[in-house]
């Protein structure tokens, strides 16, 4: 069934048990829209991990309905759901490059699985192209990931990631564990391909609230598997949800840490 909405991804009451007994989603609805940059946040273990495995077609609702680009995905079959994913740009925590392939080799594999009417002279042409917008210098392309730093790797990946030109740009905890100078980069370097990716939609799961709000044009918080909070940043400063409220005062103070070492706040 297709569904005219101007949402990117569209999520009506998804239910999702794994045991018959919990629910991990439990009645969550959402509507991404198009074009903008929307971050997921909330604490561990309230389910932006197991909502992303449902967007990308990974899982299963129990109950409730997924669109994406206004097509229904909860009853596609592997094939469609493999073209549909298509659709779809990933980056991960780790890029989980090939470690044997140079960076340019990396960005042609996608293309090689999924645009076999291109010349290898076209796939070399869209990969340099994908790793000069994703900032890489020309001269680290025939390079290993072994060759190159933390940051060029993660330019890599996201040149891997806009291979086939995805409509939707998924980035799961794209920053957790790197140093502050690469946060930074890597988020500048989200706002900095969405916007120049007109009408991309751009979804983002971050632990990081202070990057959240740098570069969220909405945010939405989880909690038990439903969405506790959905806005624009500063809803989120003016929120009086008790656990928003709290969940940004977090943020925030450990931002002031990292500039400052202020001593933490009992
Ligand atoms: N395959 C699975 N089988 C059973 N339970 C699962 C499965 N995957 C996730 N869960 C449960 O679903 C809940 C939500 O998990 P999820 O991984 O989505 O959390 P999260 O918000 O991504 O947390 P984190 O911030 O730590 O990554 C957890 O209680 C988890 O134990
Ligand atoms: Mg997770």
């Amino acid at each position: 069934m297709e569904v005219k909405t101007d949402s990117a991804i569209s999520i009506r009451d998804l239910k999702k048990t794994f045991d018959g007994r919990e629910f991990v989603m439990n009645g969550l609805s959402l509507e991404l829209p198009r074009g903008k940059i929307t971050v997921l946040i909330g604490y561990s273990g309230t389910g932006k991990s197991v909502l992303l495995k449902h967007i990308l077609g990974l899982l299963k609702p129990t109950s409730g309905s997924i669109h994406i680009l206004g097509q229904d995905i909860t009853d596609m079959n592997t094939r469609e759901l493999t073209k549909l994913r298509n659709s779809f740009g990933m980056l991960f925590q780790y890029a989980a490059l090939f470690d044997d392939m140079s960076a340019l080799e990396n960005v042609i594999f996608p293309l090689k699985e999924h645009r076999r009417e291109l010349s290898r002279a076209q796939m070399i042409e869209t990969a340099r192209a994908r790793l000069k917008e994703s900032g890489l210098d020309e001269k680290h392309y025939n390079k290993q990931p072994s060759e190159m730093s933390g940051g060029m790797r993660k330019r890599v990946g996201l040149a891997r990631a806009l291979a086939l030109d995805p409509a939707i740009l998924i980035y799961d905890e794209p920053t957790t564990g790197l140093d502050p100078v690469l946060t930074e980069m890597v988020d500048n370097l989200i706002v900095s391909t969405h916007n120049a990716r007109k009408g991309t939609t751009s979804v983002v799961v971050s632990h990081d609230l202070y990057a959240a709000f740098r570069i969220a044009d909405y945010v939405a918080m989880l909690d038990s598997g439903r969405v506790l909070l959905h806005g624009t940043p500063q809803d989120f400063l003016d929120s009086d949800i008790d656990l928003v409220k709290r969940f940004v005062s977090k943020g925030v103070r450990k931002e002031l840490q990292v500039h400052t070492d202020a001593p933490e706040e009992k």
